[in-house]
C-alpha cells in the first residue's frame, strides 16, 4: 500500500466510514475498498452496513442507489461530475410518454438510470438479473429502459413477452466490434469468450457467455478453460487476472476504458473522506417510490 492509501484506510477507520468500488474502478481503489463488485452487489451490500458513512467509487447512479436503499446513511460520491451517459439517454418525461403509448405494460428500468426515472418505473433490474426480472413481472408487455442491446438480449431470453425497448445505449461497450471480436479469436481459438449485456447485439450472439461484471468473476473462477476474452471495460480485467493468477485474460479488440469510471482517484476518495462530500441528495418522495421499484427487483430474483 503506498501512504495516500494509508491515510485514506486510517481516515475511513477514525470516520467509521467504508468504501465500496465498482469493478471498473482504477486498481489503486480497487485495493482499499471493503467491498468490490457489480452494481447489484454494491446495492445488497450497502443495506447490510452499519456504518455511517459510504463512500461510493463509481458513478453516480450508483451513489444514488445506495442512497434510495439507505437513506439515513451519508452516501458520498468523491467525483460528482463522474455520471454514466448511458443513464442520461432517458427522462422521467420520456417515461411517461411511453407509458402513455403502450397501456398495462410494465417499466423495467436499468439500474443505470436516475433516481427520479426509477420513481416512475414499476421494477429497476441489473445486468446479472435483467431476465429473471422481466421473466416474472405479472405482466406479458414491458418498456424495458434505456439500453437497448440489454432490451434485445432480454427480449431474446424471453420470448413469451412483448418489449419495447429503449433505443440507448452505453458508449463503451458500443465501441467492441464484430471484427475486434474475429481478431480476437483467430489469435487465441480455445478462449472463452464472455461479455457485457451491454456490447451490440451481434456480440451478444456469438459470445459464449453474457453476464454482469460479477458474473464474469464467478464463470472464470469455475470454468476449466485458462484462457479468456473479455467483452467489457478495462477494470474488470485488473480484478479477473488478480483473482486467477493461473488464467489468462485479454480484452475484446484494444481495451476500452469507461473515462467516468476512471475520474475518481485515490486523492479525491482521500479529500472527500476529509470533507464528507459530494454528498447524495434525493427528494424524499422520489427515494420513497424509487425505492419500491429496487426492492420490487430484489423479490423477484
Ligand atoms: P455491472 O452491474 O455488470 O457491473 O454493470 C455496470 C455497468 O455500468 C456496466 O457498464
Ligand atoms: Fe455507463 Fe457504460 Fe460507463 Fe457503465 S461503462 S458506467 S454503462 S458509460
Amino acid at each position: 500500500m503506498d501512504n495516500l492509501q494509508k491515510k485514506i484506510v486510517e481516515l475511513k477507520k477514525e470516520k467509521k466510514a467504508v468504501i465500496l468500488a465498482h469493478n471498473y474502478q482504477i486498481p489503486q481503489i480497487q485495493e482499499i475498498a471493503d467491498f468490490l463488485g457489480d452494481s447489484l452487489e454494491l446495492a445488497r451490500i450497502s443495506r447490510k452496513l452499519k456504518e455511517r458513512i459510504i463512500v461510493l467509487c463509481g458513478v453516480r447512479f450508483m451513489a444514488e442507489t445506495v442512497k434510495i436503499l439507505s437513506p439515513e446513511k451519508k452516501v458520498i460520491l468523491p467525483v460528482m461530475g463522474a455520471g454514466c451517459p448511458m443513464a442520461d439517454m432517458i427522462t422521467r418525461e420520456d417515461i411517461l410518454k411511453e407509458k402513455t403509448a403502450h397501456p398495462g405494460a410494465w417499466v423495467v428500468s436499468y439500474v443505470n438510470t436516475s433516481a427520479e426515472v426509477k420513481a416512475v418505473s414499476d421494477v429497476c433490474c441489473t445486468s446479472s438479473n435483467a431476465v429473471k426480472v422481466v421473466e416474472n413481472v405479472p405482466v406479458d408487455k414491458v418498456i424495458f429502459v434505456p439500453d437497448k442491446n440489454l432490451g434485445w438480449w432480454v427480449e431474446k431470453n424471453v420470448p413469451g413477452k412483448k418489449i419495447f425497448s429503449w433505443q440507448g445505449y452505453c458508449l463503451v461497450h458500443e465501441e467492441f466490434s464484430l471484427k475486434d471480436l474475429e481478431e480476437s479469436k483467430k489469435l487465441y481459438p480455445e478462449a472463452e469468450v464472455i461479455v457485457h449485456p451491454e456490447c451490440r447485439r451481434e456480440i451478444l450472439e456469438r459470445a459464449d457467455y453474457v453476464m454482469s461484471t460479477s458474473g464474469m468473476l464467478k464463470r472464470a473462477k469455475e470454468s476449466k478453460s485458462t484462457k479468456f476474452i473479455i467483452g467489457t471495460e478495462e477494470g474488470m480485467i485488473y480484478r479477473l487476472k488478480k483473482e486467477n493468477p493461473a488464467k489468462e485474460f485479454c480484452s475484446l479488440g484494444t481495451p476500452k476504458v469507461c473515462v467516468n469510471m476512471k475520474k475518481t482517484t485515490l486523492q479525491d476518495v482521500y479529500h472527500s473522506l476529509e470533507s464528507e462530500k459530494y454528498n447524495i441528495e434525493i427528494d424524499p418522495v422520489v427515494i420513497e417510490k424509487a425505492s419500491l421499484a429496487l426492492e420490487r427487483m430484489v423479490s423477484y430474483i
